[in-house]
C-alpha cells in the first residue's frame, strides 16, 4: 500500500551531521529520489487527491519533485528560482533567514489568474521559502491547492509561517 511505500521512502533520506554548519543534523532525500520505487510513491503522495491545475517547484530540490509531480497528474510545472536566473520576473518576493535574506522569482508568462497551484518543495524548515513561493501565487491572483512538502523539520516551527496555507508534509521529523 501507499503507506507502507512511503515509509520504505523515508528510511532513504540521508541524516548528515554537522552540514551546512556544525550542530545542524542536514536530511539529504537524494538517495530517495534516485530510488524509482521511492520517487513513485513520494510523487503520487505529494499531488493524492487535490485539485490543480499546475504545479510550481521551488529552486532547486523543489524542481526535480515538482516536474514529477507535475508529469505524473498531467500538468505543467513553474519553476520559482533565485534571484538572477531570469530574463524576465512576473513578480519577486524578498524574505527573512535566521542570517539575512533570500528572494524568489516568478517567471513571466507562466502563472494565470484564477489557476490552481500545488506548491512543491523538498523541505519545511522556518517556512520562510515556502511562504515566499505561496505569496507569489497568491499576489498573481492564482490560488494554493496545498504547500506540498516531503519533510517538515517541526522544530523549526516553519508551519506557523503558513497563514490559511493547506501544509501537506508527507513525513514530520
Ligand atoms: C532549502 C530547502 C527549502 C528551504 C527550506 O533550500 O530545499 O527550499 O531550504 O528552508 P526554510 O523553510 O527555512 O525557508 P536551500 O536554501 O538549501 O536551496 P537549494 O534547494 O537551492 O539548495
Amino acid at each position: 500500500g501507499s503507506d507502507d511505500d512511503l515509509r520504505q521512502a523515508a528510511k532513504l533520506i540521508r541524516e548528515v551531521p554537522d552540514f551546512p554548519e556544525p550542530g545542524v543534523l542536514f536530511r539529504d532525500i537524494s538517495p530517495m529520489l534516485a530510488d524509482g520505487a521511492a520517487l513513485n510513491a513520494v510523487v503520487a503522495a505529494l499531488g493524492r487527491g487535490l485539485e490543480f491545475d499546475v504545479v510550481a517547484g521551488v529552486e532547486a530540490r523543489g524542481f526535480l519533485l515538482g516536474a514529477a509531480v507535475a508529469q505524473a497528474f498531467g500538468t505543467g510545472v513553474i519553476g520559482l528560482r533565485k534571484p538572477g536566473k531570469l530574463p524576465e520576473v512576473a513578480d519577486r518576493v524578498d524574505y527573512d533567514l535566521e542570517y539575512g535574506s533570500a528572494t524568489l522569482e516568478l517567471p513571466a508568462d507562466t502563472l494565470q489568474a484564477g489557476q490552481r497551484v500545488l506548491v512543491v518543495d523538498d523541505v519545511l524548515a522556518t517556512g520562510g521559502t515556502l511562504d515566499a513561493a505561496c505569496r507569489l501565487v497568491l499576489r498573481a491572483g492564482a490560488g494554493v491547492a496545498a504547500a506540498a512538502v516531503v519533510l517538515e523539520l517541526t522544530a523549526l516551527g516553519g508551519r506557523a509561517r503558513l497563514d490559511e496555507q493547506d501544509l501537506r508534509p508527507l513525513l514530520s521529523v
